[in-house]
């Protein structure tokens, strides 16, 4: 758990957030245990930012990872940091009903939840048991 907090923590460094100025780092722990990260990329055009999440899951997937084990989503924020609808899906897409996602604060790991528990009601089938 502490090197998939590190991880997060050290891409949520290199967010290139300019607009919102709102950083977020994730980290994912695959099946076989590697750790991918992201952080979330902004545009001038404001609608092709991407998120932290979206960026550490397209990781994984580059280097032929397709299971999500963990991930853990941190963020500089005084309420809850929770993924956003579209990374919700996104995360479930490569989940199982295992998958554990941790939120966090700076100070570290705040909540955990199955995805189930985020998106009970995802468009998907659970296709990786
Ligand atoms: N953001 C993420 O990267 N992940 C989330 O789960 C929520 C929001 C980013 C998108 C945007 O760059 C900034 O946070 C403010 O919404």
């Amino acid at each position: 758990m502490n090197k998939l907090l590190e991880t997060a923590k050290a891409a949520r460094k290199n967010a290139h957030c300019p607009y919102s100025k709102f950083a977020v780092g994730a980290a994912v722990l695959s099946k076989t245990g590697k750790i991918y990260a992201g952080c979330n990329v902004e545009n001038i055009s404001y609608p092709i930012g991407t998120c932290a999440e979206e960026a550490a899951i397209a990781a994984m997937l580059t280097d032929g990872e397709k299971l999500i084990k963990e991930i853990l989503i941190i963020a500089d924020s005084k309420s809850l940091i929770t993924p956003c609808g579209a990374c919700l899906q996104r995360i479930k897409e490569f989940s199982n009903s295992a998958t554990l996602v941790h939120l966090a604060g700076l100070k570290g790991v705040q909540k955990t939840y199955k995805i189930k528990d985020l998106l009970p009601f995802a468009f998907a089938e659970d296709l990786k048991k």
